[in-house]
């Protein structure tokens, strides 16, 4: 397990396109799953794109923190590879993000509100799950990691862009990042 260094907005690997995993179930993916998820833990994040840690292939980590005890869309810190979303329905709802490669800024965000993805795990099984508010936030998120893009090119306002210590001067608002 190591800890692995965060690319920062503005480095190239932030705006590429990320490869396919080929085999979901290879030693190294196995290893960069487990480096991941140690150093989204550590940051702290919610989640983690491979591209974030310099690796251009399309590998996730997250984690759904509980909102409340009887949250029922919380999840475990878990890795997922070849993540594949489909909107539920057209609806979308804007909501506060921060990203470990724009630290200390938060902007405003339009995601959809109900999705489902498919994935693979690391034992090659096919995964498929319906998402909706933060859960399919953060899914998003990271997706948009794998294409290139980071949350302020989503934003429909970048009024609603800046530091979170402002932020959190005008609202008491927490803010996950991933
Ligand atoms: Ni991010």
């Amino acid at each position: 397990m190591a800890i692995l260094k965060i690319a920062r907005m503005g480095h190239p690997i932030l705006t590429s396109k990320a490869m396919k995993v080929d085999d979901p179930t290879s030693s190294s993916v196995r290893r960069l799953a487990s480096d991941m998820l140690e150093t989204m833990i550590d940051a702290p994040g919610v989640g983690l794109a491979a591209p974030q840690v310099h690796v251009p292939l399309r590998v996730i980590a997250f984690r759904v923190p509980p909102v409340r005890e009887d949250d029922n869309q919380s999840v475990p810190a878990t890795v997922i590879i070849n993540p594949e979303i489909s909107p539920l329905s057209d609806l979308k709802e804007e909501d506060i993000e921060g990203c470990l490669s724009i630290p200390q800024m938060v902007g405003m965000v339009p995601r959809y509100k109900k999705i489902r993805y498919q994935a693979y795990d690391l034992n090659g099984q096919k995964l498929e799950v319906d998402a909706e508010g933060y859960h399919a936030r953060i899914i998003q998120h990271e997706c948009d990691h794998l294409d290139g893009i980071l949350y302020p090119m989503r934003m429909r306002d970048l009024s609603k862009f800046g530091f979170s210590e402002e932020f959190s001067k005008i609202e008491d608002s927490h803010v996950d990042r991933n």
